[in-house]
């Protein structure tokens, strides 16, 4: 069967950067270690006054074109996830590939177009589309353009305004990839839950220790579903492991969790028995509260042990090495996971061509998905030619002042008109809204 997967990304980040601990703690009164030790950021990128999902989209989509040297004609869908949509009806692609056009030669009007909603998962879901388009041969040899972009800004006050982010995450999913093959093999945990929403309404509202609960209840469901199809997992048999990533202290709950689920039955378990003795089984237990309480004293003592810590240092930490830099992108959160991961094979110069990854995606609302990647043999080449860590650099710093400022530029209930802070250069930029409130991009050379 050929390898259908992803072939390319490209990552663009809002070109405005919140120092946490150094700028807004201060300002909030709180301890800089709630930010880089509690949550584990040190910085959120936001967009500068010209720039919304569109343009985000459009520049990384751009950006990955240009150095796959495509025209329209090789792109058969563009699939666009966001959960920060300005429309009820046009779909962000439409505006997307409308931007694209005004750079190449050629038109998509024989692509299919189209938007995904499902909180932050949907970046996963676009991919599946797609995955699903060339698996059932309707892609004519033709590749998707996937592009995942988000503002992810919070009521000012909100706690959830500590994981600010705004960027994108453009992929080219294709058959024979050169960055990861998708497993056929899937596992899913959804159901209808009350954790984060946005009812139409800009920013969400949340109930944010609830949706740190339904996210790894979600992420155990998916685990098991996708066990059930698969095969049962061990911890090492993966590189590295990319979770949706709201602010990394998730992920590291989210770790543990995998973790002590995996090892379950295997020599890891035998190992550290002698340490902190076997984990706890559920018939052993008069009832569930009795048994969840005995799990949760051996997940304290297990995530102290040198084994746990050796396999988080090398399978999750370095997924985290860009979120801790950016905030939550949503959509685009659990691509940028990869992405850092592999960046941090390519620095330290380890090949992992051939190897595995398992990625968790998660969507409040609420889904997690599961599945594997398999390590193409042009991964090295593919992300090296991200610019990601140069963008960083060059990212205007914010004071507190200015964070408001722009904030409220951001806010569509607001009207208020702000200078940008940084100065566009190839790119597309937001310029205003036409007659029937459309947006209008141009691009700038
Ligand atoms: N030094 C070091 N650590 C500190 C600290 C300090 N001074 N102060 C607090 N901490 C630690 C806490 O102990 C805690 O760590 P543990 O969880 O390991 O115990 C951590 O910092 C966070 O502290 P709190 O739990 O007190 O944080 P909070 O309740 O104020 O806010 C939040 C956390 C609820 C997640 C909030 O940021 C929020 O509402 N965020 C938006 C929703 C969200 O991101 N949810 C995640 C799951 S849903 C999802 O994934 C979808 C999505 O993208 C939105």
């Amino acid at each position: 069967m050929t390898a259908v997967g992803i072939d390319a990304i490209e990552i663009w980040t809002g070109k405005l950067q919140l120092d946490l601990p150094n700028t807004f703690a201060p300002a909030k009164d709180q301890d800089p270690g709630y930010y880089t030790e509690g949550l584990g950021l040190e910085t959120s990128s936001f967009p500068d006054t010209y720039e919304d999902i569109v343009t985000m989209g459009a520049n990384a989509a751009k950006r990955l074109m240009d150095r796959k040297g495509l025209v329209p004609d090789d792109v058969g869908r563009i699939d666009v996830a966001t959960e920060s949509a300005f429309d009820n009806s046009k779909p962000v692609s439409t505006y997307i590939a409308g931007c694209l056009e005004k750079v190449y030669e050629g038109d998509f009007h024989h692509a299919n177009k189209g938007e995904r909603k499902f909180a932050c998962v949907a970046g996963t879901q676009s991919i599946d589309d797609a995955y699903n388009w060339i698996r059932a041969g309707r892609n004519r040899g033709r590749s998707a353009l996937v592009v995942a972009t988000d503002t992810a800004l919070y009521a000012r006050g909100d706690p959830g305004e500590a994981t600010q982010g705004a960027g994108a995450v453009a992929m080219l999913v294709s058959e024979e990839p050169s960055l990861v093959e998708l497993s056929t093999e899937q596992g899913y945990g959804s159901a209808d839950e009350t954790d984060f929403l946005k009812p139409n309404q800009q920013f969400p509202s949340v109930d944010g220790k609830r949706s740190m609960q339904v996210y790894l209840a979600r992420m155990r469901e998916a685990v098991e579903d996708f066990e059930s199809v698969a095969w049962d997992m061990h911890p090492e048999d993966f590189a590295y492991i990319p979770f949706h990533t709201p602010f990394p202290g998730m992920v590291r709950k989210a770790g543990l969790l995998g973790y002590r689920h995996t090892i379950r039955d295997t020599e890891i378990e035998d190992e550290l028995a002698d340490e902190i003795g076997r984990q706890p089984r559920e018939a052993e237990y008069d009832d569930r509260e009795a048994y969840e309480e005995a799990i949760r004293g051996y997940m304290d003592e297990l995530k102290d042990t040198d084994a746990y810590r050796d396999w988080y240092r090398r399978v999750i930490e370095p997924t985290l090495n860009l979120s801790r830099r950016v905030g939550n992108w949503y959509t685009g959160s659990v691509h940028v996971a990869r992405a850092s991961a592999l960046a941090h094979a390519a620095e330290n110069d380890r090949d992992v061509t051939g190897e595995k990854l398992l990625v968790g995606s998660y969507g409040s609302g609420a889904q997690a998905e599961i599945h594997a990647e398999t390590v193409q043999e042009g991964w090295r080449e593919e992300i090296e030619a991200l610019s990601i860590d140069d963008q960083l650099e060059r990212r205007y710093d914010v004071s507190y002042d200015e964070y408001e400022t722009v904030h409220d530029a951001h806010n569509h209930e607001m009207d208020r008109e702000l200078e940008e802070f940084t100065t566009p250069e190839g790119e597309f930029v937001h310029v205003g809204w036409g007659r029937m409130s459309e947006r209008k991009y141009e691009y700038v050379e």
